[in-house]
Formats: structure tokens, sequence, C-alpha cells
């Protein structure tokens, strides 16, 4: 019999690349999606797999729409991966983002206390979770000091798995994954604004590109490699959390030397704070300002996980380096552009 997963935010980055991955160790997989205007499906038919994924219309801060849709297709395993997964946009909307990061687990978690099947089930955290808690190596030990509601939220949501897994033994764990990107990221995260607006620059159809706080760093893997350190969580017979990162990190602004220099843009920095640009020294034009409209009203100034449980008891390491992450997002938005 044919193992069966529900991914709920089927529709994401994530979504979309487990799916694929599940697929691929022949689970029937189940793809849970919010039903709303701009219902979009051209992530899973990038990657070809529009027609293998039963998809399901599911509103997960509905009660008797999840306690339905776990109960009808009866999955081995759940994904949880429906979220607002813009930081940025959390500051506007707490109430949202608590609803659809936390208070919807607890839909998830009271079917699964109750349900007769052993239903595992992964849980999306974030090192987010983390803030400005510290300026060295993050592990599962290391201190929440969540700087968004986005963040309050999934550490709300990562104390609910701990809890229901204590106290009623369900099989549940959350993976705490440091920033992961790739061709499908959205368009309104960093690095993919960076990558297409340089390659607009390239190809002449932008002048410059508006940014925020470019001394930000973050530690940056590959989502492909990602969803594979959450399949393999479930496939552990003792649930636990995980951190999930490459161990390296990066400023925005030498995420943007980087891509220049994949690129070919030849540029230079010139002063600092609000005021610093970025010029091209083919034709002194500016290419990069800086914006308060972009800061949040926190940051966090510095992410680096310590994945040395996930590669000991997983063993999962992050595969794929910056650069080639940085040259595949480039080469998918400039082969679209062509
Ligand atoms: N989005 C965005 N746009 N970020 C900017 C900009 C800009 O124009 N300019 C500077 N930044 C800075 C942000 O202030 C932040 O410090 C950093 O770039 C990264 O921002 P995002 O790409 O929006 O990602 P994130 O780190 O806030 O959150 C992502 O990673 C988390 C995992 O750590 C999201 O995917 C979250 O859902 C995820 O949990």
């Amino acid at each position: 019999m044919k193992k069966k997963a529900l991914i709920t935010g089927i529709m994401g980055q994530d979504g979309t690349y487990l799916a694929k991955l599940l697929l691929s160790k022949n689970y029937k997989v189940y793809g849970a999606y919010r039903r709303n205007s701009n219902y979009e499906n051209n992530r899973l038919r990038k990657l070809d797999i529009e027609d293998k994924v039963e998809l399901i219309n599911l509103e997960i801060n509905e009660f008797n729409s999840v306690e339905y849709t776990i109960n009808t297709i009866k999955p081995d395993e759940i994904y949880n991966l429906a979220a607002m997964s813009f930081v940025a946009s959390s500051f506007n909307q707490p109430l949202y983002t608590a609803n659809t990061n936390f208070i919807s687990l607890i839909n998830i978690l009271e079917v699964l206390k109750k349900s007769k099947k052993k239903i595992s089930l992964y849980q999306a955290s974030t090192s987010e979770m983390f803030g400005n808690s510290k300026n060295g190596f993050i592990d599962e030990n290391t201190h929440f000091d969540p700087a968004s509601p986005y963040g309050i939220s999934k550490v709300a949501a990562h104390y609910l798995i701990k809890f229901y897994r204590k106290a009623y033994k369900l099989e549940c764990c959350s993976g705490i994954l440091f920033n992961h990107e790739s061709p499908l990221r959205g368009e309104e995260f960093v690095t993919k604004k960076i990558v297409r607006q340089l390659c607009e620059i390239l190809k002449n159809k932008r002048k410059y590109i508006t940014l925020g706080n470019i001394n930000a760093k973050r530690d940056w893997g590959f989502a492909p490699d990602y969803v594979e350190a959450m399949w393999k969580m479930l496939q552990l017979k003792k649930k636990e959390d995980f951190v999930i990162g490459t161990g390296t990190t990066y400023s925005i602004k030498e995420f943007i030397n980087l891509t220049c220099k994949y690129l070919k843009i030849k540029i230079k920095w010139i002063g600092n704070g609000i005021n610093e640009k970025c010029i091209n020294l083919e034709n002194n034009r500016i290419i990069i300002k800086i914006s308060k409209k972009y800061y949040r009203p926190l940051d966090i100034n510095y992410l680096r996980s310590k994945p040395l449980k996930a590669k000991k008891v997983l063993k999962w390491t992050s595969k794929t380096k910056l650069y080639t992450i940085i040259k595949e997002m480039c080469d998918d938005v400039l082969s679209s552009m062509n």
C-alpha cells in the first residue's frame, strides 16, 4: 500500500519541492491549499507535478474543514507548511499571522489527538524564533527571542508541538529551518527580489533596485535540500526537533555582490547606512538605493545555524552552496525573460 501524505501550503516553494520528493518516493500526495482569488499552481506546473498531486481546498482556520480533510484522507504523514510566511507583512497583520500560524495548528493537533490512526505531523518552525538572541552559532538549545509577530506566532506553534508530543504522545515534531531559497522562491523575499531586479537591470528593463537593511546576515540554503530533511524527520521512530541550516552566513550586501559577480555586472559601493548606494561601473549609474520603506520595526541582524544534530541523527547536511543557488535562481529568471 502506498503511503499517504497531506501537505498544507502545497502552492508554496517548500510544498512544491516536498510534493516532488514524496512522489519520487512513491507516496500518494494530497496537497491542501486555501481557496482565494489568486489561486496559483504555477509552481506545481513548473515542476511538472500538477496532475500527480491531489489538490484539496482546505481552510486551516476552520476546525470542521481540518477535521473533515484529515479524517477523509487518513494520511500517514502531515506536513504543515501553510503559513503567513512573509515576516515584513506580519508587523501590519499580527492577528491574521497568529491565527494562520498558531491557532490553526491547534485544529490539526486536536484532530490527531482524537484520531485512532497514528499520524505523524511535521511542523514548519523557523530560525526567526531565535531573533537576536545570539551572535554565534545557533542550535536546538539556543534561547528564543522572536523579533516579529511572525516569529512570535512560530514560537507559540513550536511549543504546541512540544506540548502535544509530551502530554498526548502524538507523533509530531518541528523542523527549525533557516532561510532557504530556490527558483521557486516568492517574489517578495529579498533574494528573489535582488535576483529578478538585477536581471532586469542587465536586460535594460529596470534602472535601479530599492532595498532596506542590507547589513542583515542570513544562513541561506537550498529549498530542495531542506524538504529532504523534513521527510527524514518524520521517518524517525522517536520524534524530535531539529535545526536545519548550512552553518554559514552572508549579509544581503554579500548576496548582491555574488549575484553581480555571476551576472558579470561590475559594481562599487559608496556611502553609508541609508545613503549607501551601489554603482554600475560600466555606466556609472546607481543600481541600488536604500529606503527606510523596506526597514522593519525590528529586524534580525545575524542568523547562523549549527546543524550538528541533523548531521548526527538524520544523516542530513546541506549540499548546495550559495553561489550555486544564485546561479540556479539567475538562470531561471533569465530564461523566463528571453
Ligand atoms: N523582503 C525584503 N525586501 N527583505 C529585505 C529588503 C527588501 O527589500 N531589504 C532588506 N531586507 C532584509 C530584511 O530586513 C531581512 O533582514 C532580510 O533581508 C531577509 O528578508 P526576507 O528575504 O524577507 O526573509 P526573512 O529572513 O525575513 O524570512 C524568511 O526566512 C525565514 C527563515 O529564517 C522567510 O522565508 C520566513 O518565512 C522564514 O521563516
